[in-house]
């Protein structure tokens, strides 16, 4: 663990913590090491474990993979352009793993320029994160900017000022990827929405990088209406973060390689390889295939099988989990509409022979199996929609696999499949 201080992401101290954020997986010791602990090494131990499990790992799911791909042939194909670059929008519900995708976009971006030695100046800023702030104003976004690259903003420094400055530093500090997220917060039904969304073109103007930008249904928030909004839409390409589905067979094997690749990366002494696999069916009926509350709950039920000692992820375990409302909520209704549909089924009661229904609660129990829910989604995980103007950005499957190796990806693992194959 450490105690090192924590900054926000969106500064350019937080995000460089997050780039360097090494691999900090623990060893798993045996019983024999185990015993030589004194109290205060056991207690060391575990609360290592407790700080890895709390993160776990970065999956370079289907859609890590193509935000990645499609975000670094932008890059090489935006490098000379003057004007007119193209960007990525990177849209889909809350908590399908959006700001996951973008930020390992500009953290492998930095860590290959790094390697490349391109950086050549030590105070080279390749990526840039912020996030749009609720009720935006032009002013500021730019304040945005200047506080991530370390600018003093004066408030007594007009919306011209501020915009001026950011754009000659971070042309100084030679960034070429931008990522802003939370970007659903412009409104652009509200005049100042308008107006912060033409200063978010003002700025993709003046600073020759590459813009990506992410948030919540962005295709129904306005962003792309209008004709502000076609100018965007004729330059951007659009992936779209969904839940998994469970319905065909492939889908099924896709949701089964990332639970079998969280699983892996499980550090608990009793847990035995398989059995977090063996729950598939119930982890998509538990969280409605959503990453976000999939790793909530394998998290806290390492958490917890650390802190009571029983080292171990069952069914229990993660029964007394719970999860955030949209994933309780869509359990309960499923179970509703199951409950409404399901003939009373019958069976022979053990007392008098006779045919009798089985309880409620009995028969909204989730099968092993899950719910099958067919989904438009091949993939289960993002579909890219072709950016209009015949942008390239999007829709083809990643080529580039430079900058996936797991050294240079801490925390981040693969998809295997359940066999233990990796996907090609
Ligand atoms: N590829 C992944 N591997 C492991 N965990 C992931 C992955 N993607 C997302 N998660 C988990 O899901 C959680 C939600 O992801 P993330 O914040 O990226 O979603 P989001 O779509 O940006 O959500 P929001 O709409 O609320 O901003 C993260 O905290 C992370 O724990
Ligand atoms: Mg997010």
């Amino acid at each position: 663990m450490t105690d090192a201080e924590n900054f926000p992401l969106t500064t350019r101290e937080g995000w460089r913590q997050f780039v360097d954020d090494g691999p900090a997986e623990p060893k798993l010791l045996g019983d024999a090491e185990l015993e030589l602990l004194d109290a205060a090494g056991r207690l060391a131990y575990d609360q290592d474990r407790l700080d890895y499990h709390s993160r776990l790992i970065v999956v370079a799911t289907p859609v890590v993979r193509q935000v990645y791909a499609t975000g670094r042939r932008l890059v090489l194909l935006n490098r000379h352009q003057v004007s007119a670059r193209r960007g990525l929008i990177v849209t889909g519900a809350a908590g399908t793993g959006k700001t996951t995708a973008v930020t390992q976009l500009g953290r492998n971006h930095e860590l290959l320029r790094n390697r490349l030695g391109r950086q050549a100046a030590a105070g080279r800023v390749p990526v840039v994160y912020v996030t749009v702030p609720p009720s935006a104003t032009p002013r500021m976004l730019a304040a945005e900017f200047a506080r991530f690259a370390g600018l003093p903003a004066s408030p007594r420094q007009n919306q011209a000022e501020i915009t001026n400055a950011v754009c000659d530093v971070m042309s100084r500090l030679r960034a070429d990827l931008v990522l802003i997220d939370e970007i659903h917060n412009l409104n652009l039904a509200t005049r100042t929405g308008a107006d912060a969304s033409d200063q978010l073109k003002y700025l993709a103007e003046r600073i020759p990088a590459t813009f990506i930008y992410a948030g919540v249904d962005v295709e129904g928030s306005g962003l792309l209406a209008g004709t502000r909004g076609r100018q965007i839409a004729g330059r951007f390409g659009v992936i779209t973060c969904q839940a998994f589905a469970y319905g065909t067979a492939a889908q099924r094997q896709e949701w089964q390689a990332l639970i079998a690749t969280l699983e892996q990366s499980l550090r608990l002494h009793r847990h035995a390889p398989g059995q977090l696999l063996k729950l598939a069916g119930y982890l998509h009926e538990r969280t409605d295939g959503m990453i976000g509350s999939l790793s909530h709950l394998i998290r806290g039920a390492a958490v917890d099988a650390i802190l009571d000692g029983t080292e171990k992820i069952t069914r229990e375990t993660l029964d007394r989990v719970g999860l955030d409302q949209a994933a309780e909520a869509t359990r309960t209704r499923r179970k509703t509409t199951r409950n409404r549909h399901d003939p009373p089924r019958l069976s022979r009661c053990g007392s008098c022979r006779s045919p009798h229904a089985r309880s409620a609660a009995r028969r909204s129990a989730p099968s092993s199996h899950g719910s099958p829910r067919p989904t438009a989604s091949a993939s289960g995980t993002c579909s890219s929609s072709p950016p209009s103007a015949g942008n390239s950005s999007a829709g083809s499957p990643p080529r580039q696999t430079t900058g996936w190796a797991g050294h240079h990806l801490p925390r981040t693992g693969s998809p295997r499949s359940p066999a233990g194959r990796s996907p090609p």
